[in-house]
């Protein structure tokens, strides 16, 4: 039975999955780059951007596991672009022609347009719909592998509110943010239906993962 997947999403010890006030300059608003720059160091993370070198470790280890397996992508309107990037007929995401996906993506909106194919593979989808909704439309696109839940909070927040997700990787990045998007807010008791493990990084970063019990 394909799973329903989160990779490598990261909040601040604090909670937060992005910063306050996003902009196309500043994609996660005041939070800058300090909840990926990790991932951007890691030999995986460069690979995944068409940058060679980086670390090896724990850290890289975790973030190679983000493409094996899956077969869809779902995402928010706000990962996938700025406010306002639905007045911009030709916006076509943040990652350039050749996105680092390399499967269908539902683009959760609410101002859908007709899907823009990318190279590599990746075509974006645009659809209003329920998260159980989306998520049987990218089971169908997913050819029977997995289906990851890729951001941003507000989404992924949506997807485990819902019961919809089985498996989820979170990484605790030890910044304080003190404002923006909470991942938590609302999912008292989570970890009561999965079984949760952390792993601990020298990066300083923790890994924790939580698994649906009976999985
Ligand atoms: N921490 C991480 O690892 C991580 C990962 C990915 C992204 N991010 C960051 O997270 C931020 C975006 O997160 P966010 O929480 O602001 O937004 P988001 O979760 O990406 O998207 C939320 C938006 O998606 C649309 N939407 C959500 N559910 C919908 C539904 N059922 N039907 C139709 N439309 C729906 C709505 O936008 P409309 O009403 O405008 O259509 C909603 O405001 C960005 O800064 C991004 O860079 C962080």
């Amino acid at each position: 039975m394909p799973l329903t997947r989160i990779q490598h999403f990261c909040v601040s010890l604090d909670g937060f999955g992005t910063g306050e006030g996003l902009s196309l300059e500043a994609p996660f608003g005041h939070a800058g780059h300090r909840l990926h720059e990790w991932m951007l160091g890691t030999r995986g993370g460069r690979q995944m951007f068409g940058q060679q070198g980086g670390t090896g470790g724990v850290d890289d280890a975790f973030v190679r596991l983000f493409a094996p397996g899956i077969g869809a992508e779902i995402m928010g309107a706000g990962k996938f672009g700025p406010p306002g990037w639905h007045e911009d007929p030709a916006w076509k995401g943040w990652w350039g022609p050749n996105p680092p996906f390399h499967t269908p993506v539902f683009v959760l909106t609410h101002h859908p347009r007709p899907p823009i194919a990318m190279k590599g593979g990746t075509t974006f989808h645009f659809i209003d719909a329920s998260p159980a909704e989306a998520l049987a439309a990218a089971r169908d696109a997913a050819n029977g592998l997995d289906v990851r839940i890729g951001g941003g909070p507000t989404v992924v927040r949506d997807f485990i509110a819902a019961g919809l997700v089985d498996h989820m990787h979170i990484v605790v990045v030890p910044v304080l943010l003190g404002r923006g998007v909470r991942l938590w807010d609302g999912l008292e008791s989570l970890e009561k239906d999965y079984k949760v493990e952390a792993t601990a990084s020298p990066s300083g970063i923790t890994h924790v993962t939580f698994t649906r019990a009976g999985l």
